[in-house]
């Protein structure tokens, strides 16, 4: 096997028991690369460090809507450490997981933009594409997008099963990212997104230590599990498991610039 898991957070303290030897466990069962992504100032520190230690894994620099701090000057401290960061080490391959969550986050919209506008603006300085987080923001996320050009385009994370935003994302030229609750049951939608999207322009992830798929649901998810939503994709683009772990691993290497 040569799973490609997209994003995923090994850094959790989900993962703080076992971490060390799970993580030759994960290359030896298949994982052949991993981004690990960053979400806050300190997640992302993390993130590096596993990068650094792990020749297969890679890692992204970002605040998330849900991590960013009370205050515009705090914000912009925040970006500058990240700039700082990404000189340490050469495994860095995205700006993310940014973007808008209004789902659990309404207190601050304002900011929570602020934040998106400017790690684009960072993304864009640094020649990186971004991974966006988006919940029950599907409009302003897409304004943004339309309004702020991202030169190295990006991946829309955790895809939620919305017809507009991806054909919005795909227009502009953005991939999107498949993730557990692509198999649950109640994804009722899933097939139709899926079909959507071009064999190009779709990649898989795990978002371990969250959202594991099925059969596993409620248990702890870690990166092995991409497998699970390869072989769902398989099933309604009518292709091989081989054929979609290929495409994604692929498509992954591309937008991501990992030769
Ligand atoms: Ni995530």
């Amino acid at each position: 096997m040569k799973l490609f898991d997209s994003h995923c957070h090994l850094d959790d303290v989900k993962f703080d028991e076992d971490r060390d030897t799970l993580i030759p466990k994960l290359h030896e069962e298949g994982v052949d690369i991993l981004v690990s992504a960053g979400y806050s100032l300190e997640g992302t520190k993390r993130a590096i460090e596993l990068a650094k230690k792990n020749d297969f894994i890679y890692a992204t620099i970002g605040i998330s809507p849900n991590d960013i701090p009370e205050t515009k000057n705090e914000l912009q401290e925040q970006i500058n450490e990240l700039k700082d960061l990404y000189k340490t080490c050469e495994k860095i391959v995205a700006v993310g997981e940014i973007g808008l969550d209004y789902h659990w986050n309404t207190e601050n919209k304002e900011l929570q933009k602020e934040a998106f506008i400017e790690q684009i603006k960072l993304a864009n300085e640094l020649n990186l594409p971004i991974q966006i987080h988006t919940r029950d923001a599907v409009m302003d996320t897409i304004e943004i997008l339309k309004n702020n050009k991202v030169n190295k385009k990006g991946i829309f994370h955790c895809c939620p099963f919305n017809r507009e935003l991806v054909k919005e994302g795909l227009k502009l030229d953005f991939y999107i990212s498949f993730a557990g609750p692509t198999t649950f049951k109640n994804s009722k939608n899933a097939p139709e997104i899926i079909n959507m999207v071009p064999d190009d322009r779709f990649l898989v992830e795990t978002d371990s230590p969250y959202l594991s798929p099925e059969p596993f649901r409620g248990r702890r998810n870690d990166p092995r599990n991409v497998r699970y939503i390869i072989e769902k994709i398989a099933e309604v683009k009518g292709k091989t498991f081989e054929e979609i772990q290929d495409m994604a691993y692929e498509n992954a290497k591309r937008i991501f610039s990992i030769e």
